[in-house]
């Protein structure tokens, strides 16, 4: 097992009607910036619980943050934040709002010129404005981490940032959440989760047992219940198996002193920002051709992971492992992915061309585990999804 450093300062608030109870965790006095998305918590009830629980703050609002959270409108709130003189952010959403926050409290405390240059050139925040959030979709595991995805509309860019100033202070998981939620976010959010594991375990072999065994129990919850929360969201019991696996799954526990990937977000992002293609089937479409394309790297883990995950059996490494990627496409299917790019996106010839330079401009040239996925690497496998 690698050395590593852990530590995760975000107060998880889990179970029903833990809303109630955000007052607690805001310092006296604050001045909060509440922030939300495209209005779903104004028609479920999760609006009202927050702007209830706050009463004893000064509260200002801004809402219309979009999925895949955009620089133009964020820098909108970032002006709220100086005029108002807010001292405390509130995201009150799924990834993109939290993401959002994130941004917001990283600009916030940011002393260069544009914000912007945080994402593009990879400035950790180490201190931020402090932030709670509400997460009101499970999937990305934001509530708990330290990372961001933020979008820029004019160049169609998606770049990540990130830093220990940007953990949430505390983070309501409230499982009565889910059952407003549409089947294809409930679908992409058991989908992104089981990729946040598969780019933390499907690596090459190591000697950290836990943590192949953390993964493969979080793995095995989403397996089971997945297909079931999209039936019946209203499930309390199955809503916060659902809820807890995204969360566990990308707050670090399983990443420390194992190798890992990413290879397929960092592409799969460029789908987002190429195409609009929502983040968790970006996924979908590239991590298959990719572990197909980095077979020999990956073969004993994926071999391990069919046996432990999906319960196969024999002892040939090679077939095994082709057996384990045919369940996980299968699985995908079944969770209402398209796992093609042409079943995705319109005018999608040129994809691998531009993810190509763009990888090539950013000096993208050690992805993965092996550091074996370049500009070249990704073409290939982008053109292994059309
Ligand atoms: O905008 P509203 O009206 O709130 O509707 C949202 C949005 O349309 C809706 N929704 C959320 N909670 C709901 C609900 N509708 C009804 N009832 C509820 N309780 O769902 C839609 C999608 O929301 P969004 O926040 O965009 O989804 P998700 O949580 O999947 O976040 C995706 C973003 O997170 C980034 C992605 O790249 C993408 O930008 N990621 C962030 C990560 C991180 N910070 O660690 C890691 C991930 O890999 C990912 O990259
Ligand atoms: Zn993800």
């Amino acid at each position: 097992m690698n050395n590593f450093e852990f530590q995760n300062p975000v107060k998880v608030l889990f179970g029903k009607g833990q809303i109630e109870n955000i007052a607690n965790e805001i310092p006296e006095n604050s001045r909060v910036l509440v922030l939300y998305g495209g209005g779903s918590i104004k028609k479920n009830g999760i609006y009202k619980q927050v702007m209830s629980a706050l009463n004893a703050f000064t509260v200002f609002e801004y809402g219309g943050i979009p999925a895949n959270p955009e620089y133009g409108v964020l820098m909108g709130a970032y002006k709220m934040i100086q005029e108002k003189n807010i001292d405390f952010l509130l995201a009150v959403g799924g990834g993109s709002v939290i993401d959002g926050t994130k941004f917001l409290s990283g600009a916030a405390t940011f002393s260069g010129e544009d914000p912007w240059q945080i994402l593009t050139e990879g400035i950790p925040t180490l201190k931020g404005m402090p932030f709670g959030t509400v997460l009101t979709l499970p999937a990305t595991g934001s509530e708990m981490n330290s990372g961001a995805v933020i979008t820029k509309a004019d160049t169609k860019e998606k770049r990540v940032m990130g830093g220990k100033g940007l953990f949430p202070v505390f983070s309501v998981l409230d499982p009565l959440v889910v059952k407003s939620i549409p089947t294809r976010q409930l679908q992409n959010g058991v989908i992104d989760a089981y990729v946040h594991v598969l780019e933390q375990y499907l690596t090459s072999t190591h000697p950290a047992k836990l943590q192949d065994r953390f993964s493969e129990g979080i793995l095995q919850t989403l397996i089971e219940v997945g297909p079931e929360i999209v039936k019946d969201p209203s499930n309390y019991e199955l809503a916060a198996n659902f809820m807890w696996s995204c969360t566990m799954a990308l707050n670090g526990l399983i990443q420390k002193g194992v190798p890992t990937d990413w290879a397929t977000h960092m592409i799969g992002h460029e789908l987002t920002a190429l195409h609009g293609i929502d983040h968790a089937r970006t996924l979908a479409i590239i991590g298959p051709n990719l572990y197909q394309h980095q077979f020999e790297n990956k073969q004993d883990k994926l071999a391990q992971y069919g046996k432990r995950v999906w319960g196969l059996t024999g002892t040939d490494n090679q077939k095994l492992a082709e057996e384990a990627l045919n369940k996980t496409i299968a699985f995908y299917h079944l969770m209402g992915m398209k796992t093609k790019l042409s079943e995705n996106a319109d005018n999608f010839e040129n994809t691998s061309q531009i993810i190509f330079e763009r990888f090539a401009e950013r000096g993208w040239n050690e992805l993965g585990e092996n550091k074996t996925i370049g500009p070249k690497e990704a073409k290939e496998i982008v053109e292994m999804a059309y």
